[in-house]
């Protein structure tokens, strides 16, 4: 993990877009081939299991990539829609060779249009699987995200933990980038997203409205420390 202090947050964000329309592809690959070892082992159980033990009835997966968790609820009965600024990873959702219903819906939107594109329209519960990515449009997110949500409401977002992830001097705020090690060779690049202490999430909680009201962190069955957090936040 390397770490940058680069202040100028509108290029940081366009890199974050940049990265994710350059690695679509390989990115769909490596989800669908399960060669991420995390994911398989721990966390997409643990975020699919906190989204059923909700009993939602409509859901918006914010930042859906290639679309795995939206036909992984629609194969529960929940009607999804999924949300992506990658024109590519809204193709590959949409083709997915899950044939689950309710069908889930896509659309292709940036964080940043989401609010209005969908005003008026209300979801059981929100969730943002490791798509909270950077800085100031997520904080912005963050402010409008209560307006979309269903009058008791839950936004789950799952991410890294940031009490586990790097080494105690990357752990303050501020842009890092990650490579693809490990899940692929296709990959360019490498991936930038901005490190939000502990301290940091809750200030962003506080600016949304919601509450948190449960932190879960699910286990590396191997290393014993959390694989990640799942915030859970009610309106
Ligand atoms: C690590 S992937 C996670 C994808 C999916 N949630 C999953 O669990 O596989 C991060 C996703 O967030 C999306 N994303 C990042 N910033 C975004 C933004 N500003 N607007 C919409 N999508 C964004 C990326 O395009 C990418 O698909």
């Amino acid at each position: 993990m390397t770490q940058s202090n680069d202040p100028n947050s509108d290029a940081e964000s366009a890199a974050v877009l940049r990265c994710w329309q350059d690695n679509a592809a390989p990115w769909t690959a490596a989800v669908r081939e399960a060669k991420i070892r995390s994911r398989t082992l721990v966390t997409n159980k643990a975020v699919v299991d906190a989204i059923l033990a909700r009993a939602p009835s409509r859901v918006l997966d914010l930042g859906c990539g290639e679309g795995w968790l939206s036909w992984s609820l629609a194969a529960k009965g929940i009607r999804v829609l999924g949300v992506d600024a990658i024109e590519a990873l809204v193709d590959a959702a949409k083709s997915s060779p899950s044939d689950a219903e309710p069908t889930p819906q896509f659309r292709q939107l940036d964080y940043d249009k989401v609010p209005l594109a969908l005003v008026g329209e209300r979801f059981d519960l929100i969730v943002c699987n490791f798509s909270l990515l950077d800085q100031a449009g997520v904080a912005k997110l963050m402010r409008a995200i209560s307006t979309l949500l269903a009058p008791n409401g839950t936004l789950l977002i799952q991410t890294l933990h940031p009490d586990y992830v790097g080494t105690a001097q990357t752990r303050s705020d501020g842009w890092r980038s990650e490579s693809w090690q490990g899940i692929g060779d296709d990959f360019r690049g490498q991936a930038p997203w901005y490190y939000r202490t502990m301290r940091n999430w809750r200030q962003l909680f506080a600016e949304s409205g919601l509450q948190l009201t449960q932190q879960i962190e699910p286990l590396h069955p191997e290393t014993g420390l959390p694989a990640s957090v799942i915030f859970v936040l009610e309106v």
